[in-house]
Order: structure tokens, then sequence, then C-alpha cells
């Protein structure tokens, strides 16, 4: 009797990660940015499917793979409509899907040798969304191993490259203070990526603190997951309502804007409760508060809404980098499941 095959392993999520994992991949995408173009998945292939915009995140996947000695082929309805699917186990498929997901998938792991998927909530019902049903059900159906590049919930890509970027400015995390700042924005954004920073920052043990206003707290789930990882790391997170506050003393701020889990569903009432937040913007002022902070943002970022000009050009930002980590750190992640 042959070995019962092990099972494929998917990148969905920054929650399930093991804190040595996690430092094994710092450590190969470490040597993957030293190291240069190579042939480590010479003939591997790796659908990239796109509901959602993106510039970083396509970019750096299909030139991962050029570098690995790969293949990309994007899938996306930005170049040509690709079927509705339908996400839902047992649904009558009788409105404006054209496809279950279970199919879809199982199609596509007999020409790929992995997927990675983008698709955000509709932010109509949170209940619905918080579960990241087109992904989930990507892992669930695909016999290849699944990569989230970005749900409503998670962005674990990012965050990895985020924690590669601090790394390299810090060498050792534990105790280094993070801000994760709300910022404002004209619209709502997902928490996919402050809920993945949080807690892979907690699991490096770092101090992390959440500034946002009322109304803009992160789901109760991860935020005590978070606080239970930080606490095992010997760091901590910690939650104010007051952006200088949550900036004082930090060695990284970190800006974002999210949605606010209070109005989900309601953009138009977030709006209004959003005109009196226009000072929820990082200044040059503010940063003078932190310990001389290097600046973060996963980008595309609104200047002079979340952040001024001045620190976003000003010597303590370090946004491209972060960018640019995305490509070495996504190499270590495909390297990680297809080798
Ligand atoms: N940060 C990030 O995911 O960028 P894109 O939306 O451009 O992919």
């Amino acid at each position: 009797m042959s070995p019962a095959k092990p099972p494929k392993r998917d990148l969905l999520t920054t929650q399930t990660l093991k804190r040595e994992e996690v430092l094994n991949l710092l450590d190969l995408a470490a040597r993957m940015k030293l190291k240069g173009p190579g042939n480590l998945l010479a003939g591997k292939t790796l659908g990239l499917i796109f509901f959602d915009k993106s510039l970083r995140t396509r970019v750096s996947f299909e030139v991962a793979m050029v570098h690995l000695g790969g293949h990309c082929v994007i899938i996306s309805s930005a170049y040509s409509d690709i079927y509705e699917l339908e996400p839902e186990e047992s649904a009558v498929m009788d409105g404006r899907a054209d496809e279950h997901i279970k199919d879809a998938a199982a199609t596509l792991s007999r020409y790929l040798d992995a997927l990675a998927v983008r698709h955000v909530g509709t932010r109509r019902v949170y209940e619905i969304d918080r579960r990241d049903p087109v992904v989930a059900g990507y892992a669930r159906f695909a016999t290849v191993p699944v990569i989230n590049m970005e749900s409503e919930t998670q962005h674990p890509c990012q965050a990895i490259a985020d924690v590669m970027t601090m790394r390299e400015h810090a060498v050792r995390l534990e105790g280094r203070k993070l801000s994760i700042v709300w910022t404002n924005h004209p619209e709502p954004r997902s928490m996919s990526v402050p809920n993945s920073l949080v807690t892979l920052a907690a699991k490096m043990g770092m101090e992390v603190t959440l500034a946002h206003p009322l109304g803009y707290e992160l789901d109760p789930d991860v935020m005590a997951a978070a606080q239970l990882e930080a606490r095992a790391a010997g760091g901590a997170v910690r939650v104010v309502n007051d952006l200088g506050d949550g900036m004082e003393g930090a060695d990284f701020v970190y800006a974002k804007s999210w949605g606010s889990l209070k109005y989900y569903g309601d953009p138009e009432r977030e709006a209004l409760v959003k005109r009196s937040l226009g000072d929820w913007l990082v200044t040059g002022e503010l940063m003078q508060r932190t310990s001389k902070a290097r600046f973060m943002h996963p980008l595309p970022v609104r200047r002079n809404v979340g952040v001024t000009d001045e620190v976003l050009d000003g010597e303590n930002s370090i946004v491209y980098e972060q960018a640019g980590n995305r490509l070495h750190s996504q190499k270590a992640i495909l390297v990680n499941l297809l080798k």
C-alpha cells in the first residue's frame, strides 16, 4: 500500500500560522531577497483569481513566479468576464451565479499547481462576509494549495511582508512598540489588514496599540485571539480612542483605514459619522510624539486624507520597502507551499 498523501496546505489567515512557521517564512524571505532569480518552481503554475482591484499583489505574485521559474495565469473579471460563483453548499442555483465554487475549484486544480484568490465582502451582511465565503470555498474544494490574496477579514501576504519589513529595521521585534492607527478615508475599507497584522505582531511579542475612534473596534474574536497570542509571546495588545495617545512612544506607526462594524451595511450613516473624523490624519506634528517611528502603510493610500505628504515622503517612511517586500515574502510563501 502506498503511503497516504499529506493534506494540502493553504495560506488563508495569520491566525492559524504558528510562530515557528512565521519565523521560518521570514528567514526564507530574507534569503530569497539576497538570492535573486532561480528555478525552484520551474514548470509550476499559479492561478491568480481577482474579484477586486489590485496593483501590488497582482504584479508581485506574477514577478515572484517569473523569478522562481514558474508561470502565472491571471483569471480576473478585469480582463474577461468570469462566471459568477455560488459559495453556499446545497444552494438551489436559480439566481445570478452560473457556477458553483466546488466545480470551478475542482476544475482549476486540474490545470494549476496553486490558486491565489482576492475577494473582499460586499459589506452588506457581516455575518456572511466574516466567513470569507469565496476564499474559504476555494480552499475547501480545490485539491491544490490556496493563498488568500485578501478577503474581507484577512490579508496574510501583506502582514507577512509588513513583519519582514519591521524586522529589517528592528532585528528583534519582541517588546517593540507598533501603533496601528485608524485614518479617515471616503469609503469603508475591509478590516483585512489590521486583523492580519495585529495577530502576527502579537505572535512576534510586540507591544501593539490599536488607535481608532469609537465604533471602529475590530472583531472581538480577532482581538481576543490576538491578546492571547501576545500574552504567550510576552507582548501586549491594547486599544485607545485617541490618535495622538495611540502614537505616543511608537517604534512603528502603521496607518490604515477600515470600515465600522457598527455601521456595516449602512454606508450612508457611516459617511455621516466620518465627517467628524477628519482629524484622524497622521501628520508630522503627531509623528513627533513617537520614538522616531518608521511610518508604514500597505498602499494604496489617499494622500492628505489618511497621512500628509510630509510624513509619506519623509525620511522615516518605509512604505515602498513594505511594498517591495511583498515580492520576497510571497516567493517564500510560494516555495513553502509548492516545493
Ligand atoms: N496592499 C495591497 O494589497 O495592494 P494592492 O491592493 O495594490 O494589491
